[in-house]
């Protein structure tokens, strides 16, 4: 496979300007990220930081109804409320053993950006988080949570004053400031090397998901199924199954309202071959190549594109790309809160929507993980505004 590829998909499309630090990342990612020394500090701050490992646990009530065994792989435990969380805290990590004061990132919906903000303190980096004016407006609560953190704000006013548009400014910014900004890449996406990278600090989800269904179980799993925006949390929950033939790999793309022609945040089921943010990957764009609007209901997955390393799996076969709506996803919010006690994140409810719609075709007494990939407290607002009428009283949804 061609250094950077994943068959067909990756590389490094940008400008010349941005080659030099890529290369510095790429070396730091072959030396430094392997290293004993590296790897035992990642672990204990995973550890004693964090919180994990994450637990891996069994849902009674879902699993008797559905008549298989329904699993969560707890990321929504984590310090800060997410997976993204072990990311940003090996970026950070890499940011000072390659001797630079400082992180920039990007973040939609702000989880990104809270999380590296939290690293950076953890590290005593200076932080600087690149997000759409549109998103400053409607993610209020995490500007606040990323600003008492100490990270300063740079509301991006191009485009559509999202993500995407975050995206594009950080990158720009990290030409001008590469000698003293390592650019922490909030998902596994992008220029090579960030899609590697963010996979090498999420694999830490498959490979404990993995020990602990072979402990509690004695066998592999059936499936293992994860949300995917940009892809980091289901390629973290995917890696160490891709070698076990047997394990069903499904990732679940946002389908948006769900109605023909609306917008939707599903290029892998929906998009085409192109080039976006320094990476050929599986893109929503018009027939002259221009990006289109995504949406989701879940803003963590409102993104135009997909890591590369997905656009493999799915070319390969390897891995069986879904989609599921609003309406599904807000369904199984109430259906996981009112079967377990567990909120999830309007992200995370995605994927546990695929397993409810497609429960005919799932064995019975097989074991299905679900990572669970966030915690729902950040969508409250979203919440009530959509499911506002539901009886508060009731025990289940
Ligand atoms: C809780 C949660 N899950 C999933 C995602 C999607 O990102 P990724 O595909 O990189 O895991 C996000 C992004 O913000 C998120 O906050």
């Amino acid at each position: 496979m061609k250094k950077g590829y994943f068959g067909d998909f990756g590389g490094q499309f940008v400008a010349e300007l941005l080659i030099p630090p890529l290369r510095e990342l790429e070396h730091a990612l072959e030396t430094i990220v392997p290293s004993p020394e590296f790897q035992a500090e990642f672990s204990a701050l995973l550890r004693d930081y964090v919180g994990r490992k994450s637990p891996l646990t069994h849902c009674p009530t879902l699993s008797k109804e559905l008549g298989f065994n329904l699993w969560l792989k707890r990321e929504d435990l984590n310090h800060t409320g997410s997976h993204k969380i072990n990311n940003t805290l090996g970026q950070a990590l890499l940011t000072k053993y390659m001797g630079k004061p400082a992180m920039l990132t990007e973040t939609g919906a702000g989880m990104n950006g809270v999380a590296t903000a939290t690293a950076a303190r953890a590290l005593d980096l200076d932080c600087i988080v690149f997000m759409g004016a549109t998103d400053v407006a409607r993610q209020s609560h995490n500007v606040r949570r990323m600003q008492l953190l100490g990270a300063e704000i740079v509301p991006v006013q191009n485009g559509t004053k999202t993500l995407k548009d975050a995206i594009n400014e950080a990158l720009r910014y990290w030409i001008a400031e590469q000698r003293t900004h390592h650019y922490c890449f909030g998902t596994a996406a992008g220029p090579h090397p960030f899609p590697t990278l963010v996979r090498e600090f999420q694999s830490v989800v498959g490979r404990e998901a993995r020990e602990q269904i072979l402990e509690k179980t004695g066998e592999l799993p059936y499936a293992v199924v994860a949300c995917v925006g940009g892809g980091s949390n289901a390629i973290g929950a995917f890696h160490a199954f891709v070698p076990d033939e047997s394990v069903r790999l499904v990732g679940v793309e946002a389908a948006g309202t769900g109605e023909p022609g609306c917008y939707n945040s599903a290029p892998l089921n929906l998009g085409s071959r192109g080039v976006l943010h320094g990476q050929m990957t599986m893109l929503l764009q018009d027939e002259d190549g221009q990006i289109l609007p995504s949406h989701s209901v879940a803003a963590g997955l409102d993104y135009p594109g997909v890591g590369p390393e997905h656009a493999h799996l799915h070319d390969s076969g390897r891995a069986h790309y879904g989609t599921v709506n609003d309406a599904q996803a807000l369904k199984a919010f109430m259906t996981l809160t009112r079967s377990e006690g567990i909120m999830p994140a309007l992200e995370s409810s995605h994927a546990v929507a695929w397993v409810l719609e497609n429960r005919d075709r799932i064995p019975k007494g097989a074991n299905v993980i679900v990572n669970l990939s966030g915690r729902g407290d950040k969508d409250m607002d979203i919440i009530e505004e959509h499911l506002g009428a539901q009886p508060v009283h009731g025990r289940k949804g």
